[in-house]
């Protein structure tokens, strides 16, 4: 790859755009009130209307639900509410006519405590199935094995009535941790890749990639310093042991390699939420570990530009050769960027989907994102994820991400049949949905569709170098390959810039096609991408 310039050659995923599904809450074909892979193909037209290279759908495989599909008890098989293995082919089919690729979400941490190798793991201390989980006697005076805690609160062990030993989990009770420290563990998920990788997914996003394999002996965690972050704070303690061990890199390489050995290479991206870029740099590998790394201090940093460019700027220093950053604003647990960096407000949306769509980095669009969607406000009685359930008033979970997808300002929103009561409410369809925004050449909608179609049609955007050029405190100026500058003024202020080129795209549409030279005066949450 030229390193200033673009390359017309790089991989789909690079120089694409993906968007994560949340398959409960895309479209509901058969009118149960929670959404169906039948429901996803319904709408393919929309994402390749859209400009969408390729789609990445939570899970769809057999669960209990007590996470909702993040507690696997069947990796091969799909959770019959959904669909089946038969539609899922049809999805893929149907995607690929218009040129979209279908990832799949994995989830190797933890299956349920419903699936049949823990149910055999548990019943016995001589099971076959014994050490594919992580068992440990309690200590003496009945106290857990050691000090983990989970992620979702509490120790990260349950007394087991049937062998009185403890079994480790790092989220819910009910999704114990396998043990990647067992051959079989890791063969029989070499086998599931492989199963869904021949079924023509073209990759996966990996669940907790970090968490996978824990210390061999068990160790107790170091408890927290007045230095550590707030979430250490919180918990006590530093995640050293209960996950983000070294080891973890041997287990992604060899997903990796299988990846790599297909004619038409699988992706592998991956869940880590790690405190900096050099950590997160860490999982890139040689170029034989994750193809994208998911940046969370990205996600959670304030919308200003000195945090931004400061995180931007560390992954791009640390990212090994040929390393790609992806970005991302929301998902399913990290709630919505339109309402977490904007507060709903419509200039600060498209500033930030200009940032998004023209870094250097593949994007990757949550379900919602394209209209603007905003967090629900999901009252505790109907909330549906085990953590809002669990810890309102103190927190209320995630399902204000959640919320069925706004297609148009009718009695079930698009989503479901009038009559039906979804799975969960549907926010405000009349302020936003995709109907509306489609006929509107000036809604966000539009603005999304324009800004991939220009990310796809400019090689400097898809494929080119990211630089931070000099510039006021709050705007926050790159160049992007040869000749792509990107301007965002994150600020309620006015500022000018020392700027030369002609306006390729700006949320303001009038000014497009616009000669601008220096200084060029900016209003408030400006945005403009420039060719110099
Ligand atoms: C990941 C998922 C989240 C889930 C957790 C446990 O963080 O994104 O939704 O609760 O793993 O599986």
């Amino acid at each position: 790859m030229g390193a200033a310039g673009g390359d017309d050659d790089a991989p789909w995923w690079r120089k694409g755009v993906l968007y994560q599904i949340y398959p409960l809450s895309f479209a509901d074909s058969n009118g149960d009130g929670y959404g169906d892979i039948r429901g996803i193909v319904e709408h393919l037209d929309h994402l390749q209307w859209l400009g969408v290279d390729g789609i990445w759908l939570s899970p769809i495989t057999v669960s209990p639900n007590a996470d909702w599909g993040y507690d696997v008890a069947d990796y091969c098989a799909v959770q019959p509410e959904m669909g089946t293995l038969a539609d899922l082919d049809v999805l893929v089919a149907a995607a690929a006519e218009r040129g979209i690729k279908v990832l799949l979400d994995f989830v190797p941490n933890h299956t349920s405590e419903e699936h049949p190798w823990f149910v055999e793991s548990r019943s016995a201390l001589d099971s076959p199935k014994r050490d594919w989980y992580i068992w440990a006697d309690p200590k003496p005076d009945g106290a857990p094995p050691n000090n983990w805690v989970s992620s979702f609160g509490g120790p990260a062990w349950k007394r087991d009535a049937t062998t009185g030993q403890s079994y480790m989990f790092n989220h819910l009770s009910s999704q114990p941790d396998l043990n990647w420290w067992n051959d079989d563990v890791r063969a029989t998920f070499d086998e599931i890749v492989r199963f869904w990788f021949d079924r023509g997914i073209a990759g996966f996003r990996i669940d907790v990639c970090n968490l996978i394999v824990k210390d061999k002996e068990l160790r107790d965690n170091p408890d927290a310093t007045e230095a550590d972050g707030p979430e250490e704070q919180a918990f006590g303690q530093r995640m050293v042991y209960n996950g983000n061990r070294p080891e973890v890199h041997d287990v992604i390489r060899g997903w990796r390699a299988i990846a790599d050995a297909y004619p038409e290479p699988r992706i592998l991206i991956g869940e880590t939420p790690v405190d900096d870029g050099e950590a997160l740099a860490r999982f890139y590998g040689d170029d034989d570990e994750l193809n994208l790394a998911f940046n969370f201090p990205f996600i959670t940093a304030e919308f200003a530009v000195g945090p931004l460019r400061t995180i931007v700027e560390e992954i791009e220093a640390h990212l090994p050769p040929g390393g790609w950053p992806a970005w991302t604003g929301s998902n399913h647990d990290m709630f919505r960027f339109a309402s977490r960096w904007a507060g709903g407000d419509d200039r600060k949306i498209r500033a930030a989907l200009v940032m998004l769509l023209t870094l250097r980095g593949t994007p990757v669009l949550f379900q919602g994102d394209e209209i603007g969607m905003v967090d629900v406000v999901v009252p505790h009685e109907l909330m549906r994820d085990p953590l809002g359930v669990r810890y309102m008033p103190h927190y209320a979970g995630r399902d204000a991400g959640r919320t069925p997808m706004q297609w148009r300002d009718a009695p079930g929103a698009g989503f479901t049949d009038a009559g039906v009561t979804p799975w969960l409410p549907i926010g405000d369809a009349a302020a936003r949905n995709v109907d509306a925004q489609r006929a509107d050449p000036d809604s966000v909608l539009a603005l999304t569709r324009d800004l991939i179609a220009l990310r796809r049609a400019t090689p400097d955007l898809h494929s080119g170098a990211y630089e931070s050029l000099a510039g006021p405190e709050t705007v926050w100026t790159f160049r992007r390959g040869a000749a792509t500058v990107v301007v965002l003024n994150l600020s309620d202020d006015d500022a000018t810039v020392d700027i030369t080129g002609t306006v390729v795209f700006a949320p303001d549409r009038d000014r497009v096609g616009g000669a601008l030279t220096a200084p060029v005066a900016l209003r408030p949450w400006d945005a403009l991408v420039l060719a110099t």
